[in-house]
């Protein structure tokens, strides 16, 4: 195996030269030697070497000349691995090698074993090298955290974004959860009024008596506690972007005054007399299907239809994979960036591996998964070993659906449809450990549906 590697072996110093090239050949290496920079450079041109033992000090030219005509000569991907000989006290000299793209440096004199390992290492990285494919550019410019894709489904978002400056029409963006909502709320900011504020308020976070003095402000003495004047959050955005994510759990009641702030652009702080001007924009946020609450009564139809004047949908990932490649660069660069790990490459059976996922939680999944990744990586490159753990997960905890089909039973005694639909409902409630939403999910029910079963059927949580 060890002979389809051929290592070059650069000093003038001939006795080094000859011990070296006799070890590495008993090792089962193919060997060259050189005793200058020059012959050692028309060499790497003749032998295309996978390995070049390096010395710095030579006559003629020096290993770091001779590493520069490398660099402005060779193609990154061409270039052999360098590991540079340093006498001792040359630290600097190393460090300058190191920066022009070495490997790795070896003080001399080098005990044969230290020598045989640094080879064997490097030309590991060479092997997994070859199924790399992606390589992440260092790159000296700051981490930019925009919007990533091309696919045409991105494309049509950004058109939709481009049309919006200039006006203040109000936005609807929806998409399941994790697709990027708020990217495109934070893209409609900058495309449109990057100078004004941008405020973002998640409506399911905001108690329900809270949300009218959060967004609309009050005046002194307008309640107990109410002891100055506080600004809301629409004075506070001025001519910017207000967010209002999650906004199908705007309370009902609060959601009239809300219609009102976008037809009138004018709303009263509470206790006061004299209405206040709304400059900004709203984007509202949904992962839920707005329609549907509405047929239940859950949201009101005035408000939705001047909510979905213009709307953004965001795709889920897995229908807009194309863009899968170009996301994994950017959260490998964003790791680099924001966890200060140093991932420089991915392999091309990682990124095939990622691409067979299915990404139910879309793209904020796949920034946790690289990040993970990224953290736990030994080496500068990730392989398809590196995210063993979404396997082990899917091992551990089968998700509540695979998990009831697989144990699903036929009860011996025939029973009625709706015991059936009673026990079934009282399962599924288990093995979710009574998570009505998922449960609703899993069984293709709504919500409202999914209560007025467990009140006819009695069904109660085991305590
Ligand atoms: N197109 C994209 N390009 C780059 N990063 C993205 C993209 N879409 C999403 N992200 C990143 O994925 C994460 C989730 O995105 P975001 O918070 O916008 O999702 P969301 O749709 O608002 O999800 P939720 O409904 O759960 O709140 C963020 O860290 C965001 O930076
Ligand atoms: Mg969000």
């Amino acid at each position: 195996m060890k002979n389809k590697w051929k290592i070059l072996i650069v000093d003038d110093d001939l006795s080094i030269l000859r011990s070296y090239q006799k070890y590495l050949e008993s090792e089962g290496y193919t060997v060259f030697t050189a005793d200058d920079g020059r012959t050692g450079y028309i060499a790497i041109e003749k032998e295309h070497p996978d390995l070049v033992l390096l010395d710095i000090n030579m006559p003629v030219k020096t290993g770091l000349e001779l590493l520069e005509d490398l660099n402005r000569t060779f193609n990154k991907k061409d270039m052999p691995l360098i590991v540079m000989l340093t006498a001792f006290g040359d630290l600097d000299a190393a460090v300058k090698a190191m920066n022009l793209g070495a490997y790795e440096f070896l003080t001399k004199p080098v005990p044969l074993e230290k020598l045989r390992s640094t080879v064997e290492c490097a030309l590991e990285t060479l092997t997994l090298k070859e199924r790399v494919a992606y390589f992440i550019e260092p790159d000296s410019t700051p981490f930019k955290d925009t919007i990533i894709g091309r696919d045409p489904l991105m494309i049509d978002i950004y058109k939709t974004i481009g049309t919006l400056k200039g006006n203040k029409a109000t936005i609807l963006v929806t998409g399941e959860s994790g697709t990027g909502k708020e990217m495109v709320a934070k893209a409609i900011h900058e495309n449109t009024v990057p100078e004004e504020p941008f405020i973002a308020i998640n409506c399911a976070a905001v108690p329900e008596n809270l949300i009218e003095s959060e967004l609309m402000g009050y005046v002194k003495g307008a309640f107990t506690g109410a002891t100055a004047n506080r600004e809301g959050k629409l004075e506070a955005v001025k001519g910017g972007t207000l967010v209002l994510d999650e906004i199908s759990e705007m309370p009902y009641e609060f959601q009239t005054k809300l219609l009102r702030v976008i037809q009138e652009k004018d709303f009263y702080p509470i206790g006061a007399t004299e209405k206040k001007r709304f400059n900004g924009r709203i984007v509202a946020l949904t992962n839920k299907n707005l329609k549907e609450l509405v047929e239940k009564g859950k949201f009101r139809e005035d408000l939705f239809y001047r909510l979905n004047v213009i709307t953004i949908s965001v795709p889920p990932l897995r229908e807009h994979l194309n863009d899968l490649e170009m996301l994994i660069l950017h959260f490998i660069k964003k790791a680099n960036f924001m966890m200060n790990t140093s991932i420089q490459s991915i392999t091309k059976e990682a990124v095939d591996y990622l691409r067979s996922h299915t990404w139910p939680g879309n793209i904020r999944e796949l920034e946790n998964t690289i990040q993970r990744a990224s953290i736990k990586a030994k080496d500068k490159v990730l392989t398809r070993d590196s995210f063993s753990f979404l396997v082990a997960e899917k091992k551990e905890a089968p998700s509540a659906k695979q998990n009831i089909v697989e144990e699903l039973v036929m009860p011996e005694k025939l029973m009625p449809l709706r015991d059936v639909e009673r026990n079934y409902i009282e399962y599924v409630l288990k093995q979710t450990n009574w998570h009505k939403g998922k449960t609703a999910e899993l069984l293709g029910i709504t919500r409202p549906t999914l209560d007025k079963r467990i009140e006819e059927f009695g069904l109660r949580k085991d305590v």
